[in-house]
């Protein structure tokens, strides 16, 4: 039997944060993905992929995923059912092959038009395939050249962190977590607290795989930053998240943040890369 879509994806999409997955799991994410609340990313979504022959068994050469989203963000940041982003969150093919990235990416931009903004590999909706990041990792340039010349422009530079958990990480005396439930699509948000006093608050993503973990966000009162604080509550993050079985722990911050660059590394985390999302003007 030739390789399927999900071999060829895997195959493809060797980024950090391509995590392993199960065909099941892909599928879902690939097509029924969700947000940390539950809630469906696309109204619409299109598949296209390219094989070396027309018959069935060619081997796939590219693969596209394109659609318009269920929701967006308005021009505050705020999310909106009235906002709907025109997004491309999958785009890879052989780098031998140019051609096959130009073929499907002008199925994407013929389907949108001309007329209204794209995104590519946009952060919120890319989070395909239990990644939970969707920005483009630096390991694709030939995919980046590809929007480069077709009118795209980098919207948002991050870097990508990894850190792996181990028994050595152990609790901080000085800090509790308090949790909420489990959301619908698998988040927990904690606040953080010394001496009775919350100081910290962030949001974890617990990815299907079920021992992989993704901090979407942290901050530290900003009368209390640069105290020390920080580095606990992730210490005691490190030991809670391994006790319920959490081996791989992932982040990313903007490239302009180096402050939380410093924070990410000290606390070992792995820089693992550059990640960017683009759009047409
Ligand atoms: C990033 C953040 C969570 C770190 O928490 P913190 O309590 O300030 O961190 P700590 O005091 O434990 O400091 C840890 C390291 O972070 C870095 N850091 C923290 N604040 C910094 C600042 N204002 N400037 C430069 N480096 C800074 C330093 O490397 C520091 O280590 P050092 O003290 O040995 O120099 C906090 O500063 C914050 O909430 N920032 C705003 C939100 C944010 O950027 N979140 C992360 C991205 S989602």
């Amino acid at each position: 039997m030739g390789k399927t879509l999900f071999d060829y994806w895997r195959s493809q999409c060797t980024a950090p944060y391509h995590f392993p997955m199960t065909g099941d799991q892909w599928y879902q994410s690939m097509y029924e993905d969700v947000d940390g609340d539950g809630h469906p990313l696309f109204s619409t979504l299109i598949v296209k992929c390219s094989r070396t022959t027309c018959q069935k068994d060619g081997e796939f050469t590219g693969l596209i995923e394109y659609g318009e989203t269920a929701f967006g963000f308005d021009t505050s940041g705020e999310i909106s059912s009235d906002v709907h982003h025109n997004v491309i969150r999958i785009l890879c093919f052989d780098r031998d092959k140019p051609e096959v990235g130009e073929q499907l990416l002008h199925a994407a931009l013929d389907h949108f038009g001309t007329e209204q903004r794209i995104y590519a590999f946009f952060h919120y909706f890319g989070m395909t395939a239990c990644a939970r990041h969707g920005k483009l990792h630096e390991s694709s340039p030939h995919v980046e050249a590809l929007l480069l010349n077709n009118g795209f422009t980098v919207e948002h530079e991050n870097i990508y962190y990894a850190r792996i958990l181990s028994p050595k990480d152990t609790a901080d005396d000085t800090i509790s977590l308090r949790w909420s439930d489990l959301s619908p699509g698998g988040c927990r948000e904690f606040a953080a607290l010394t001496e009775g006093v919350e100081v910290g608050w962030g949001q974890v993503h617990f990815l299907p795989q079920g021992d992989i973990a993704y901090l979407r966000w942290i901050y530290v009162d900003e009368k209390r930053q640069h105290q020390g604080l920080g580095t606990a509550i992730m210490r005691q993050l490190f030991a809670e998240l391994y006790q319920l079985g959490i081996r791989r722990f992932d982040t990313d911050t903007a490239l302009s943040n180096t402050a939380a660059q410093h924070y990410y590394e000290k606390t070992g985390f792995a820089n693992a890369g550059i990640t960017r999302s683009y759009y047409t003007k």
